[in-house]
């Protein structure tokens, strides 16, 4: 069953930054986009290529491989070579936790 776990503190996060997180087995980005937190899957489905290191511009990231730009805030894949979209999860805040659900 899906439960929210901890992944970081607020302050871990300023706006702008990025980083890949583990939880319950899976990589994640976690984004904070102007305050906002979003987190989806870290692993690109082109090849593989971690999200978490690419170039994040607005509410979009581009794979630092081969460039495929994904929707940070639905995972939708907006531009190839990827061929799908990655998964998103659901973000919410407790306090100073920066919370995902899985
Ligand atoms: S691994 Fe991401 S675009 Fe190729």
């Amino acid at each position: 069953m899906a439960q929210f776990i901890k992944v970081a503190g607020t302050a871990d996060l300023a706006p702008g930054e990025v980083r890949c997180v583990e939880v319950a087995g899976k990589k994640i980005a976690l984004f904070n986009l102007e305050g906002s937190f979003y987190a989806i899957d870290d692993t690109c489905t082109h090849r593989g290529g971690p999200l978490s290191e690419g170039e994040v511009s607005g509410d979009e990231v581009t794979c630092p491989w081969h460039v495929a730009i994904y929707n940070i805030k639905t995972g939708a894949v907006l531009s190839a070579p990827a061929p799908r979209g990655v998964a998103s999860y659901p973000v919410r805040v407790q306090g100073s936790d920066v919370e995902v659900e899985v």
